[in-house]
């Protein structure tokens, strides 16, 4: 049997997490987590934060605190704020960890005892006082296109112009506002990709067949503009050393590899994390080495798709090792904020914190996957989603929900009624929700998440629709037992929307699994129904026990959307400029 592999792009351990972070990767893997182990399958679910880089030895610079003191608060405040977002991780590890290293070390001997690393002389900014080189973030100084004054060696973040850092005028040290730099010689270790350029080129034509469109156009691109050999260190102190066995004079020289050397390398050692943690039961190996019958799935941006359809491929052919490749490579475009970019520095946009603070992870996940920027760019505004929300999440579902319960217990106490043997109309509906049960599996096992939410949601008002042509609060009335027909079918349509919801609004489907008198098992494992039972639709008998819930769903009004906009804009001061 296939064994399912999915990863999410690991999050940089800097930075403010938005709305966009998650439904370009975390969110959707989660929900495709979900669904395959509720089929029953085999699944290892695997993410972790990306730790290294300059960008992380800033913030911690920032901060007051060492990248190490950094690192661990920052990914400890990520992984609870995951957490309540419902991403069922099997392991969320960190690149800084030891088993990241050592295996971004064999990974380096390995390529280059292939004869696919080359060390390097390149010319590089040294500063005096600090006693060492300073890759071009660190260097910072006056941007000649606009006169900025703190632009950075790689780019203005002003003008947005990229530089070089030879183009500042009056340049300095971001470490200590030193001026005095010097150029002089340094080595890198550099990654021979152009050698690995056909043997990358070939695996593509083959491999790219099962991916989005998104990613082969972007793959076929890169590899069309041809592979070059890329420096593979950096001059910092905060990543995986290279090894002094292979080459001491670089480890002396404190290099460390660059983080998108060691970042890939991540998946296999937050796996390898899970396993160490579990040795007798968890075999990392038996899922990245040699490993036959696994199936990876990979969630990320679209500006992640260079790095994992063909650098990161470049890197394990070079090891001539059977490390797993990739199957699927799930990409999505941007989600923006009122057409335009979700900005940390800003604060234009929705953060993952200020979300949850708002409302239930359930709203975001739903109107996010219902809404994934699966092909072109998608716009979030507060008015759909709150129109989304009170019109699928409240009415269609949670509103459905409770006049069936509501009713039912009024009438028939807290167990439900038997009344007449199932007839057309039930058949009916089980045969249409057995189609689009179908229709629905098909979307999910494709990675499609609109279009699944459009069936789901479609499936949730078939309810709906039985339920008033029925009219059971009329049928009472002049037969009792159609009455009770209708709400016990009801009763289980909420069932199946409690089975079937679940990789959209886990929280929600699992509160639809508890309000009946029969346990029920968290996290949900192989309970997906099968067709022929979703014909039946009797998975609960005459005689269940039930308590009705309180509201599921909440309405949005429009003073919330009001006040949110002035909140995160597009009516808020920070944005009026
Ligand atoms: N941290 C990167 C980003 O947020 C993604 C890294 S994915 C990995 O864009 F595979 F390289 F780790
Ligand atoms: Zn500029």
């Amino acid at each position: 049997m296939t064994r399912h592999l999915i990863t999410s792009a690991l999050p940089y351990i800097n930075g403010v997490k938005h709305l966009g972070n998650l439904i370009g990767s975390m969110l959707p893997a989660d929900a495709y987590a979900r669904y395959l182990r509720a089929r029953g399958e085999d699944v290892l679910f695997i993410c972790a934060t990306d730790e290294h880089g300059t960008p992380a030895e800033l913030a911690a610079k920032e901060a007051d605190q060492s990248p190490a003191e950094f690192c661990a608060e920052a990914h400890d405040m990520q992984k609870s704020m995951y957490d309540e977002f419902g991403l069922s991780f099997d392991h969320f590890g960190r690149t800084s960890s030891a088993q990241n290293a050592e295996l971004t070390q064999q990974f380096a001997r390995t390529l280059h005892a292939n004869g696919f690393i080359e060390e390097r002389s390149t010319r590089q900014v040294f500063s005096i006082a600090d006693d060492r080189f300073l890759p071009d973030r660190y260097i910072v100084g006056t941007c000649p296109h606009c006169g900025y004054d703190r632009a950075r060696g790689d780019q203005c973040e002003n003008c947005t112009r990229l530089l070089d850092p030879t183009d500042l005028i009056e340049p300095r040290s971001a470490v200590s506002g030193s001026t005095a730099l010097e150029v002089r010689e340094t080595k890198h270790l550099y990654l021979l990709q152009s050698k690995l350029q056909d043997e990358v080129e070939g695996w593509i034509n083959l491999a790219g067949d099962a991916w989005p469109h998104l990613a082969t156009s972007i793959a076929r691109k890169w590899i069309a503009e041809g592979l070059r050999d890329r420096a593979i260190t950096r001059d910092l102190e905060w990543g995986v050393p290279v090894p002094d066995d292979t080459w001491p004079e670089l480890a002396a020289d404190g290099k460390v590899f660059y983080v998108w050397f060691d970042a890939p390398i991540g998946y296999l050692a937050a796996t390898k994390e899970w396993s160490d943690a579990e040795p007798a039961a968890r075999d990392w190996k038996s899922w990245w080495h040699d490993a036959d019958s696994v199936y990876h799935t990979e969630f990320m941006g679209k500006d992640n798709v260079p790095f994992h359809t063909v650098m990161f491929p470049a890197t394990i052919l070079g090891t001539r090792e059977p490390w797993t490749m990739v199957g699927n490579v799930k990409s999505f475009s941007w989600l923006t904020y009122y057409g335009g970019k979700f900005s940390t520095s800003q604060h234009i946009g929705i953060f993952m914190r200020d979300a949850l603070d708002l409302l239930p992870a359930d709203y975001w996940r739903y109107f996010l996957l219902a809404n994934a920027p699966e092909s072109d760019d998608v716009s979030f505004t507060w008015e759909l989603f709150a129109a989304q929300v009170n019109k699928d999440l409240a009415d269609v579902l949670g509103n459905f929900v409770n006049r069936v319960l509501t009713f039912s217990h009024k009438r028939f106490g807290d167990q439900l009624p038997a009344g007449h043997e199932p007839g057309e109309a039930e058949r009916e509906l089980g045969g249409q929700l057995q189609e689009m049960l179908r229709e629905y599996e098909s979307c999910l096992t494709a990675t499609q998440f609109r279009k699944a939410a459009h069936v789901l949601r479609t499936m949730w008002s078939l309810g709906n629709e039985y339920v008033n042509d029925k009219a059971p609060w009329v049928q009472v009335k002049t037969d009792e037992d159609a009455a009770a027909l209708t709400l016990r079918t009801a009763a289980n349509l909420i069932y199946l929307f409690g089975m079937i919801s679940e990789p959209f609004i886990p929280t929600t489907a699992l509160a639809l699994r508890a309000i009946w008198g029969t346990p029920v098992a968290e996290p949900m494992d192989n309970q997906f129904p099968d067709e022929k039972a979703v014909q039946r639709l009797d998975w609960l008998p005459a005689g269940t026990k039930f308590t009705v819930p309180g509201v599921l769903f909440r309405k949005i009004s429009d003073d919330n959307v009001a006040a949110w906009r002035s909140q995160f804009g597009p009516d808020a001061e920070s944005c009026l400029r």
